[in-house]
């Protein structure tokens, strides 16, 4: 299928020159950095294709943003404004700013969870596992069986998994602290989740007078998957779509890094449960800052406000989901597998079909990350069995449901040359991925290991 590059609809203004190292030099800097890409300096990468979070363009607008941040401590116009913007697409009675999504889960999770309690999502974030095991609570995926079929082109598969979520909810009964629903579905590969699965969840919520929160970090990628692929939604707006996606819900945190097209910054919210909104005010006082900053300095807050709305032109959308689209195009064509469809903030290429020989164990989605450093100086990362870590109660390595290495694509940076360049890098890494070998881990630290964890390369 051949899929046309939509054309960028701003143009560039200001240039970050890339700096290419030899094989040599990036063979030095990997072994330098522990075979862990995170390691790395960014100016020894040529296409950083990490995360698309904080990594992205502001317009010009937003950059104006900046010079009119008001800078008072309490009650600053960047704040109303931001709140003006919250309240138009969300509709939430309390919205607040914070520094980035971590700290939305580090201020809401302990209200709701502690030892004993679970926690039940389409599928959890790493840094949103680690705070509901941070409060003594445990974290339980249950996403559509649909999102294993990787090569599979089901529209939603970033769906929770509606029969298994029902058994979840008798067999936990007592003892659910919260469920959340993340858009898109991150580490299923940025799939989408459909309005009717959201629908559905968030009556089974109201059924079992449980929480219903939304981890919205790329809500506005969700929105237009469903309005590209949910028939009712066909000519709604995005931003009605969003409105709706967030009043299915009872509390949200975003990492305002990825869709509202930032640097900096989170936010948190609850609609209509004022005691709990009063508490979460204290946690944001105590651990962040005033509550009409959170942690983000006057500009941010403005830059926020005026990234919200871009964040949800369909235009723009059109053209950042189309990159991805673009990318997968070329890549089916080449018979890489990836899932697919293309998910909406990167691309995430199937370590596990790719390199059958490496266990999951010895981390293929590690693997090739690094195989993609060394033949062309990309960074992406393992989304797999490296991230997933070990078992809190067993201590034993977890076999997790995919092993991905993802090409996440920053907003407005990278061109069309740019992925060319990556579709020839895979190319000639499928072509020795026979001879491409597993990892060993020599050191770790107890939670979130692949930031900061050292590996060597099996022989
Ligand atoms: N939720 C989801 C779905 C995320 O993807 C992330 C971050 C967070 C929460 C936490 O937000 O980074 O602002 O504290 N994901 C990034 C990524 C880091 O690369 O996918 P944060």
């Amino acid at each position: 299928m051949a899929v046309k590059y939509v054309m960028e609809p701003f143009r560039i203004k200001m240039v970050e020159p890339i700096r290419i190292l030899t094989r040599e030099e990036r063979e030095a800097a990997i072994k330098e950095a522990n075979y862990n890409v995170f390691y790395l300096r960014s100016e020894d990468v040529a296409i950083d294709l990490l995360t698309d979070s904080g990594t992205n363009a502001m317009s010009s607008e937003q950059w104006a943003g900046l010079m009119r941040g008001d800078e008072s401590y309490a009650g600053s116009s960047s704040f109303y404004k931001l709140m003006e913007v919250t309240d138009r697409l969300f509709g939430y009675n309390y919205v607040q700013p914070v520094h980035q999504g971590r700290a939305a889960e580090k201020v809401l999770f302990p209200l709701l969870l502690k030892e004993g309690k679970v926690a039940i999502s389409n599928m959890f974030f790493d840094t949103t596992r680690a705070h509901v095991e941070l409060t003594g609570g445990r974290a339980i995926d249950c996403v559509t069986p649909e999102a294993r079929e990787v090569q599979s082109k089901v529209p939603f598969k970033g769906n929770m998994d509606l029969p298994r979520f029902k058994e979840l909810l008798h067999e936990y009964e007592g003892r659910i602290g919260v469920v959340v629903m993340t858009v898109t579905n991150n580490s299923a590969g940025g799939q989408p989740v459909s309005m009717a699965n959201l629908r559905e969840v968030s009556a089974l919520c109201k059924e079992h007078s449980l929480p219903l929160c939304l981890d919205a970090a790329r809500f506005a990628e969700n929105a237009y998957f469903i309005k590209q692929r949910e028939e009712e939604f066909t000519d709604s707006s995005i931003e009605d779509i969003v409105h709706e996606m967030f009043q299915l819900c009872d509390l949200f945190t975003m990492s305002a890094k990825k869709d509202a097209i930032l640097n900096i910054g989170g936010l948190v919210g609850a609609k209509d449960n004022e005691e709990l909104a009063l508490k979460l005010k204290a946690n944001v006082i105590s651990f962040e800052g005033y509550s009409s900053y959170g942690g983000l300095a006057g500009r941010d807050l403005e830059a926020m406000a005026i990234g919200l709305l871009e964040g949800i032109d369909e235009q723009q959308l059109h053209y950042r989901i189309g990159q991805v689209e673009y990318l997968s195009a070329l890549l089916e064509k080449e018979g890489i597998a990836h899932q697919s469809p293309a998910g909406g903030h990167g691309l995430f290429l199937d370590a596990k079909a790719l390199l059958p020989h490496i266990p999951y164990y010895e981390f293929p989605g590690q693997a090739l990350a690094v195989e993609l450093y060394l033949e062309a100086g990309i960074r992406g990362c393992d989304i797999g069995s490296y991230m997933m870590g070990n078992d809190p109660d067993t201590l034993e390595q977890i076999e997790a449901e995919f092993e991905f290495t993802r090409l996440a694509i920053p907003r407005r940076v990278y061109t069309q040359a740019h992925l060319d360049l990556i579709v020839e890098a895979m190319k000639n890494i499928r072509d020795r991925a026979a001879s491409i070998k597993g990892y060993r881990i020599i050191w770790e630290p107890p939670i979130l290991r692949h930031f900061q964890a050292h590996l060597e390369p099996l022989e």
